[in-house]
């Protein structure tokens, strides 16, 4: 839960995304945005300006000399750690957080682990998962759809891509969790850094004598222009695919989930037209899309008229985006066989997601399992549901029962 701060009276000059309606319902603000002020503003949290059209979204993540993504955080905090105590301080968190031309090699080096071949080879597996997480709740006619379901299966994917145990999902998890989610806390943020840091350092020296068929070895084991990567680039490189492969995938079954418990007609329409999944998964990243990510400007300068100076955060609300009218009919609506769609729930430009096909596979045979053995359910009656925000927008307490 984000520490709460001053109501927000005024979006335009004084928003704050870690506001507890803003997490739970942000659909109307940025209706009210994208008309009214397409480029917010705010001193709160460090400052930054918000943009919430998609040509204005599109726009910027194209344009990387004037926005960079040397700080791709939502939040500041402050709780940055030094390079003597963190070798991968100095690398941040490649391809992510890096401009050309490091983005460019570090990325090319990632992009085959997430292939539509090697998504293929994840694929029984994540259904396996999703059985057995079923199993585990379904003669109890109830469940956390977020808790029991959703959270558990894209960590277990990362970890077997990893070469990491599945029985630590819960310490990486929780790991993520403080990064992403309390972000707005410098004491959980860095115990979160800390956490992934220090033990895949200890992972990264075991494999130097005992290599194993999985990512951080390959890495490992990997050159660049004759030259092994350095170990806090490897580290680096595996931290990201630790934090972007978890929070971003199990919010996205959350929130899908929670919107077919509250759109009987759409979980119906689909359990009788499953060749609707492939859309209906479009459809449920545009209109739920989690990740928000920001730039730093690079020089002073005007963006559509505004004025910008270089250190200022941009935030490009890709969620938002996804929700303009301009480019979008009915963009409000979730229409599960939308014909075009050319959502951006996975960014756009040279950082687009590494891991969509991933992700993409994970929400696919995550619903597709929960609607062959749960096809009717519905929020649990008074029960309190709990959504997280900033960076990462999806529910983390979403009580469901399927009497
Ligand atoms: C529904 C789930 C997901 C969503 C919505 C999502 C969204 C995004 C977005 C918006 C970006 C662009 C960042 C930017 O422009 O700064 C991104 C980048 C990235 N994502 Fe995902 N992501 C998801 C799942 C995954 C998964 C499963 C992985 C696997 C590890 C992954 C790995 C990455 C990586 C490595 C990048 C950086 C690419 C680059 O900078 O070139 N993501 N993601």
């Amino acid at each position: 839960m984000a520490r709460a701060t001053a109501p927000v009276r005024d979006w335009s000059q004084d928003f704050d995304v870690l506001d507890p309606g803003y997490i739970e319902d942000p659909f109307r603000i940025w209706d009210d945005l994208r008309e009214s002020c397409p480029i917010a503003h705010t001193e709160r949290r460090g400052g930054a300006w918000m943009l919430t059209r998609y040509a204005d979204v599109v726009a910027a993540a194209h344009d990387v000399e004037r926005f960079s993504s040397l700080e791709v955080g939502v939040i500041n905090n402050g709780a940055q750690r030094e390079p003597e105590e963190d070798p991968a301080a100095q690398y941040g968190l490649p391809p992510i957080s890096a401009d050309p031309p490091l983005h460019t090699w570090t990325r090319r080096i990632i992009l085959p682990w997430f292939s539509h071949k090697r998504v293929a080879g994840y694929e029984a597996m994540t259904r396996d998962l999703c059985r057995s997480h079923i199993d585990g709740f379904i003669d109890a006619g109830q469940a956390d759809a977020a808790v029991d379901y959703a959270q558990q299966i894209p960590v277990r994917v990362i970890a077997s891509i990893l070469g990491v145990p599945e029985s630590l999902s819960d310490t990486f998890t929780g790991w993520v969790r403080d990064m992403l989610e309390f972000a707005d806390d410098p004491e959980r943020n860095l115990r979160g850094q800390e956490g992934i840091g220090s033990y895949l350092i200890a992972e990264i020296e075991r494999r130097k004598v005992d290599p194993g068929d999985d990512l951080i070895s390959e890495l490992l084991h990997t050159s660049h222009e004759g030259a092994p990567l350095p170990e806090g680039l490897v580290l680096g490189m595996a931290a990201l695919v630790m934090i972007a492969g978890i929070d971003t995938t199990w919010s996205s079954i959350g929130s899908s989930l929670w919107h077919l418990a509250t759109h009987p007609d759409d979980a119906a329409r689909l359990v009788a037209e499953p060749e609707l999944m492939p859309s209906a998964v479009e459809e449920l990243l545009r209109a739920y899309s989690p990740v928000t990510m920001a730039r730093v400007v690079t020089t002073d300068t005007k963006f559509r008229g505004c004025p910008m100076h270089e250190g200022d955060k941009l935030l490009m609300n890709f969620p938002a985006a996804n929700r303009d009218p301009e480019v979008f009919e009915r963009a409000e609506e979730v229409v599960l066989d939308r014909r075009i769609n050319r959502h951006v729930a996975f960014g756009s430009g040279i950082h687009r997601c590494a891991g969509s096909n991933l992700a993409r596979m994970e929400l696919t045979v995550a619903l597709e399992e929960w609607l062959r053995r749960i096809p009717t359910f519905r929020p649990a009656e008074g029960a309190e549901l709990a959504w997280a925000g900033g960076q990462v927008r999806g529910p983390r307490i979403l009580p469901v029962v399927f009497p």
